[in-house]
């Protein structure tokens, strides 16, 4: 048996911060105390780490990425190796990724290519959740199944992308359907593809084939309608909702309604929508591809609604939609034509720095940064105590960090494998110190220990958070 002690720091959930010594032997944490019990100082370990002046935290959990995601005629650039280093890197010790149901295939054949993907390449745990391109009878027996053992017990539909993972009412009815009678949580890309298609068509046509134009033609109103539509139709099936990726005030408005309303329905959003807006989308020259994904950016004044919402709880959760594009060679796709330019950002590194520096800047707590970036994501997906603590029997996943480092994001020295930083020379105030991932250190102030490999797949529970 290997006993680690963490001496000294402060330790914060998303309960409670208190001085506190944690001991770790083997993949988990057996016991916490205040760093002057006596309980505390009788404890003998191997290896000690002092973590005096440092937050003790629970390792991130990301509840949304896409490691090498077939897109636009390309792949997401990081793959899980590459993609979960960088997420430990950033303090993040937990993915949850999205295996893509092939058109006309089953989520089996998904469930398979991803778990051939990432197994044995990752350097943190992870789990898939499912996206549902096809709903049919034999995919929603498949649902049950798949809830049944544990193996993806959420769901992810597409009002957006017709031709490619687009679901219609109806197709999204029957799955929110079963979802409510075993248990799966449907997850929703809401925003009216349909209507988006006809702008873009009419955009291109009157000569807008600029990056900007893909945050024009994706309207407010019509993540807004279709947030509202999402909800309504989990109303009528009795289902629980989560939104994903939510950017516009106006959808964040339908989800706060809805759940004044007392109906479960959750929303997540993202730092791009937090701290980036559309005029990084307008950048000149085509600058601003760097920043297309879906839902877009949108101008500066939702970003403080955003921030409203993850006080009140409105929304719940803050994952990054990692999804990364190297600017030379694939966001390129899209020169002269936007609708061309493979969507979504890099972020799965910079999550928990970005929210500290929220913290720092008074805009969330710290435990309520804990909350949103590992407890709440842990129990929305069903990983939880497991998964999102620090509490005896929690995988000893830690983050050791420094809350008064300096540091100024970059490309040059950031370890996703993607040519840009949607954050460059951004100064931060804090800093992932050290990373363990089941008692095994990781990251050690820089150096990296880690492994392709040492990453298991999650089974996870249903949501815990209802
Ligand atoms: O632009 C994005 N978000 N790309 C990833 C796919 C998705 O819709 O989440
Ligand atoms: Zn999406
Ligand atoms: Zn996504
Ligand atoms: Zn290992």
């Amino acid at each position: 048996m290997s006993r680690i002690l963490i001496r000294g720091g402060l330790v914060i959930t998303a309960a409670e911060e208190m001085l506190a010594d944690v001991l770790i032997e083997d993949q988990q944490i057996v016991a916490l105390a205040a760093s002057d019990s006596a309980a505390a100082a009788g404890w003998q370990a191997e290896s000690v780490i002092d973590a005096t002046g440092r937050y003790v935290l629970p390792g991130g959990v990301d509840a949304h990425t896409h490691m090498e995601l077939p897109f636009g005629g390309t792949f997401a650039s990081d793959t899980f190796e590459t993609g979960t280093r960088a997420a430990a890197w950033g303090g993040t010790t937990t993915i949850i990724d999205f295996a893509v149901q092939p058109v006309g295939g089953s989520l089996r054949e998904g469930l398979d290519a991803w778990h051939a993907k990432a197994q044995g390449n990752c350097a943190v745990d992870y789990g898939f959740h499912t996206i549902v391109s096809d709903v049919n009878e034999a995919v929603l027996k498949e649902m049950d199944l798949l809830v049944g053992t544990g193996e993806s017990t959420s769901f992810k539909l597409f009002m957006a992308y017709p031709g490619v993972f687009y679901s219609d009412d109806g197709r999204i009815l029957r799955a929110m359907q079963r979802g409510a009678a075993n248990g799966g949580l449907i997850m929703m890309h809401a925003e009216n593809g349909i209507a988006i298609d006809v702008l873009v068509e009419q955009a291109l046509a009157a000569g807008h084939t600029d990056p900007r134009y893909h945050g024009e033609v994706r309207r407010e109103l019509l993540e807004a309608e279709a947030t509202h539509r999402a909800i309504k139709l989990a109303q009528v099936a009795g289902s629980p909702l989560y939104v994903v990726h939510v950017s516009a005030a106006s959808a964040l408005a339908e989800l706060a309604t809805a759940r004044d309303q007392g109906l479960p329905v959750f929303g997540e959003t993202c730092p791009q929508y937090l701290f980036l807006s559309t005029d990084d989308l307008a950048a000149p020259g085509f600058e601003g591809a760097k920043y297309v994904c879906s839902t877009p950016l949108r101008p500066r004044e939702h970003q403080a609604e955003l921030w409203k919402g993850l006080r009140t709880n409105d929304l719940q959760v803050v994952s990054t939609d990692h999804c990364p594009f190297c600017f030379t060679g694939q966001k390129d796709l899209g020169r002269g034509d936007f609708s061309k330019i493979p969507n979504g950002l890099p972020g799965v590194e910079n999550r928990m720095d970005l929210l500290h520096q929220a913290v720092v800047e008074g805009r969330i707590s710290r435990r309520r940064w804990i909350e949103i970036a590992c407890a709440t994501p842990a129990r929305m997906f069903g990983l939880y105590p497991r998964k999102g603590t620090i509490a005896p029997g929690a995988d000893a996943d830690v983050v050791i960090y420094d809350p008064a480092a300096r540091q100024t994001v970059s490309a040059a020295t950031h370890h996703m494998n993607v040519d840009y930083s949607a954050y460059e020379g951004r100064e931060l105030t804090g800093r992932v110190e050290t990373v363990l991932s089941r008692g095994s250190v990781l990251l050690d102030d820089g150096r990296w220990l880690g492994h392709a490999g040492h990453g298991v797949f999650l089974p996870r529970a249903t949501c815990q958070y209802l």
